[in-house]
């Protein structure tokens, strides 16, 4: 079994495309002293992405790279990589970043990349989790916070919570009560690793 990391405060580097809800529930835990961590960049693959915005509002670092500026997806992500890495950055946190993580990212940052998809996995990977739960039938779903591998939601689970499917639900109704969820687990599991709590034996994640 091995402890994924020490404890102590943590410097983070959020990935995101879109909203930022889950940035604005981490910053309200770090402003609270619940999370013991600093935000320290937050990077979008889009432009318009409102996370740039929240981050500007908490005076945290964003940026916007365009995946389109690098020959490929290597390129791409070493150039994440030295951005988080002369931010310091430790553990990196996607937020609703619609790519694949891969190999490069992956590499400089084992086992300390973190993702919450919008499903209890493994049931429903990908886009459109919360649809493919109701259209699916079941009577919970939920959400998951896992470590990122080189498959899409495929990583070790850290933490889930569960919401019960209403028979009149549709994608937004259920979203709207999973996202809930979403922003009491995500803080929570990083405090977790804060304080050195989160150990890993071949794909199971134990939390002493
Ligand atoms: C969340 O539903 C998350 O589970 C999924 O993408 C969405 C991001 O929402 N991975 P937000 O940008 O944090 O509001």
């Amino acid at each position: 079994m091995r402890r994924i990391m020490e404890a102590g405060r943590l410097c983070l580097g959020l990935l995101a495309s879109g909203r930022g809800s889950n940035f604005d529930a981490i910053m309200t835990a770090i402003i609270r002293r619940e999370l013991n961590a600093t935000m320290a960049v937050v990077i979008s693959d889009n432009r318009d992405a409102a996370v740039l915005q929240k981050a500007k509002v908490h005076n945290v670092k964003n940026r916007f790279v365009n995946p389109r500026d690098f020959n490929s997806k290597s390129e791409y992500e070493q150039h994440l990589v030295e951005l988080l890495q002369a931010e310091s950055v430790d553990v990196v946190v996607l937020a609703g970043y619609m790519r694949i993580v891969g190999s490069v990212l992956l590499d400089a940052y084992q086992d300390r990349v973190v993702n919450i998809h919008p499903s209890l996995l493994p049931s429903f990977m990908g886009l459109h989790a919360q649809r493919q739960a109701v259209e699916y039938g079941v009577k919970y779903s939920g959400c998951t916070v896992h470590l990122v591998d080189e498959g899409m939601d495929t990583g070790p689970i850290i933490m889930q919570a569960v919401v019960s499917v209403a028979q009149d639900d549709d994608e937004d109704s259920l979203a709207t009560r999973i996202l809930v969820e979403e922003h009491k687990i995500y803080w929570r599991c990083l405090q977790l690793l804060a304080e050195g709590r989160i150990y890993l034996e071949g794909r199971r994640i134990f939390i002493c």
